[in-house]
């Protein structure tokens, strides 16, 4: 049951990370870009807003809310470190024009055209310098005001790839190098699984993370954090002789022991620097950290003494800033579509805007109660956010832009399609279209059927879908399993190699596994694993329709709600009669019965956790099972193995916690060639 104070949290919860997202955007827009959006009237109410409600809701805040956030003065506990060598910022460039600005510029300083430049990843973290005496690492500091940073030795003890000793060649006796600390995407994310297991707050992302890790005052924290270093300068040397260029002397440092970016480039033309820089745009997300632009420096290292600096950013150097995730445009409309199960879901129709080059054009409201929350209206100027591959979502609206001629979305009260009234059931966010037939309704569910997560025909996609069904050949997805090739050639755009094509891939779809049908009906609050997990239960269909909701519930990972849904949907009329058809059509309506094998493994329980190297997850969970085993997707204080392969995250602590045994990748490959399934 969920209870009024769970819900007054949760809208807490939902409307903490919305201001969060905004004070960012103002941030970046203030901070970065120098073009702020609001006043700072509007940014204190932000504030003012998310102070109040993590008053409340102490158990909302976070590490890094923007509340929390400390300046960027020394804190006296960590001792202050002045730098020998002030520590510069960077110029930025947002497009070719400003980064060939920046070239002709140096160029014309350095009385050449042709000078060769490196591009590195801009990585995402913070600032570092780390002093070395004797080959041995002395003293580490932050940036801080780029005189004066705070002394966090101690800390960067812990990163394991700060080498505490380097030697080689040409070692100075006093030096300093500069770098970059941050967190990993896949070492964030196992830190946050972590703490969700153990239910500490989350941290929003990398950066923030390594920024409060490292400032922490206990190094003992800072160590269980996984924090990283590039090293993407030599700061000052006392007495050595340093390299004539900046490629060389990254080569060294390398050499050295330092970790250096793989993916440093060099080029003699400004071209080919901007090609460069464009390309990271698309390949950034497959980047195990973070970076938020491209540093193009000058090489040759006597060029820097030439072109200097202009106040705290050389002219030597310059950042390629990523074009910004975060953008303001006009909402035009507010419509909804009609989903596969009936809910009504609302988007946002935008003047169309270039974010991080995609053109948006539509954004997502989720429902009803999301639209009152953010408060936006049809009219308003909208900041609206893009991420890798999700849909684009609507932040919420710019105040300051309104004009008084804004209009309130006003909830529709029948279906957009069928024109049925809408439910809205107690407790739920979304309105629904009751009507079992309707088109938009019947024309998502077909899509569904066919795609590939469920029955996977082939060749059938909406518009196919779409005619079958205006052309009445369809009314339903059993109706597929009917359909002549004659019928087929009835329909516009349709040529007889690709009926046969469409025929053959619904014949094949019929021998597909009960979880893949089971979730292609478009039960609601049916994914895939729920689906998974009713198949191997009950093992064929007539055993779930017959289940009351209590069994059903029963099943490990199925909760109230969702076998009430199920219950509910095999309790319908045009269920029974939708299944009969299936089951005339001949479609597979039973679970390949697997006799339970006795084995090695029998009565052994493996969890898997991380990537096995030769096999995928379900290979080798067949496996197991083929030699007697049974398989867990967690690890409980019965489970006999854990199976680590790479990157095992959560799983791999609690099995140690639990004093589990723990098969490397090899370990497993062994035993399972040892029983002859290798
Ligand atoms: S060179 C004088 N190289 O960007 C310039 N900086 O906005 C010295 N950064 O404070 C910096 N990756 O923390 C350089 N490959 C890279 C970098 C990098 C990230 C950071 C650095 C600096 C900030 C300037």
């Amino acid at each position: 049951m969920t209870t009024d104070a769970d819900q007054d949290l949760q809208s807490a919860k939902l409307r903490v990370e919305e201001l969060r997202a905004q004070i960012s955007y103002h941030d970046y827009r203030y901070h970065v870009l120098d073009d702020p959006e609001v006043g700072d009237d509007e940014y204190d109410e932000l504030m003012q807003e998310l102070r109040a409600l993590e008053e409340t809701y102490s158990q909302l805040i976070v590490p890094d809310s923007p509340t929390q956030r400390v300046g960027a003065e020394p804190v006296a506990a960590f001792g202050i470190v002045e730098h020998t060598v002030p520590l510069l910022s960077l110029g930025n460039a947002f497009n070719e024009e400003e980064l060939r600005a920046w070239h002709k510029r140096a160029a014309g300083l350095a009385e050449t055209e042709s000078f060769a430049m490196v591009c590195e990843p801009k990585i995402d973290g913070l600032a570092v310098a780390l002093e070395y005496r004797e080959g041995s690492f002395a003293v580490g500091s932050t940036r801080g005001d780029g005189r004066r940073g705070e002394n966090i030795t101690q800390n960067l003890r812990t990163i394991t790839s700060i080498p505490q000793r380097v030697s080689g060649a040409g070692l100075p006796g006093r030096f300093e190098v500069r770098g970059e600390v941050f967190m990993t995407k896949a070492g964030f994310e196992r830190m946050n699984e972590q703490r969700a297991d153990n239910s500490e707050p989350l941290f929003a992302n990398p950066r923030n993370s390594a920024a409060g890790a490292v400032r922490q005052l206990d190094p003992r924290v800072t160590a269980e954090r996984p924090l990283d270093c590039f090293i993407y300068a030599l700061g000052w040397s006392q007495d050595g002789s340093a390299p004539a260029s900046h490629h060389q002397t990254m080569k060294w440092l390398g050499e050295l022991g330092f970790q250096v970016n793989p993916d440093a480039k060099r080029y003699g033309d400004i071209g080919k620097v901007w090609e460069h820089c464009q390309s990271w745009i698309e390949r950034r997300d497959a980047l195990d950290y973070e970076i938020d632009g491209v540093v193009v420096k000058v090489d040759d290292l006597s060029l820097h003494e030439r072109l200097g600096a202009a106040g705290r950013e050389p002219r030597w150097a310059i950042a390629f800033k990523f074009p910004p995730t975060q953008r303001t445009t006009k909402l035009l409309d507010i419509r909804v579509n009609v989903g596969r199960t009936g809910s009504i879901n609302p988007y946002a129709v935008l003047e169309p805007v270039n974010i991080a080059g995609v053109t948006v054009t539509n954004a997502t409201l989720h429902n009803e109660d999301d639209i009152k929350r953010k408060g936006v209206r049809i009219g308003d100027t909208v900041i609206v956010q893009r991420a890798g591959d999700v849909i684009p979502q609507v932040v919420g609206p710019v105040i300051s832009k309104r004009t008084g001629k804004e209009k309130a979305f006003r909830p529709k009260r029948v279906c957009p399609s069928c024109k049925t009234k809408l439910v809205r059931e107690e407790g739920e966010a979304m309105r629904y279209c009751p009507n079992g037939a309707c088109p938009a309704q019947a024309l998502g569910l077909l899509t569904h059927f066919v795609s590939r997560g469920a029955m996977d025909i082939d060749g059938v996609g909406e518009q196919l879908a779409a005619s079958m069904l205006s052309a009445e050949l369809v009314k339903d997805v059993a109706d597929l399993y009917f359909l002549t090739e004659e019928q087929l050639l009835t329909l516009e755009r349709l040529a007889e190699k690709s009926a046969r094509n469409v025929l053959s891939a619904i014949a094949e779809s019929r021998s597909r596994p009960l979880d893949r049908l089971l979730f292609g009906l478009g039960i609601r609050h049916v994914g895939s694993e729920t689906a998974a997990l009713l198949a191997e239960r009950f093992g064929d269909i007539d055993a779930i329709a017959a289940a009351d909701a209590e069994t059903l519930a029963d099943v490990p990972g199925i909760g109230p709600i969702v076998a009430e849904s199920v219950h509910e949907y095999f309790a319908r009329k045009q269920t029974k009669q939708l299944i009969e058809k299936l089951r005339k059509g001949g479609v597979r309506l039973e679970a390949e019965r697997t006799a339970p094998v006795d084995g090695p493994l029998t009565g052994q329980t493996f969890v898997i956790s991380g990537t096995l190297a030769a096999f995928s997850r379900p290979e080798a969970e067949a496996r197991i099972k083929s030699l007697g085993g049974s398989t867990s997707s967690s690890v409980t204080k019965s489970t006999d193995f854990l199976i680590a392969g790479e990157s095992p995250g959560s799983k791999l602590a609690k099995a140690e916690k639990y004093g589990i045994a723990i098969l490397s990748d090899d370990e497993f490959m062994a035993l399972l060639a040892k029983h002859g399934a290798g």
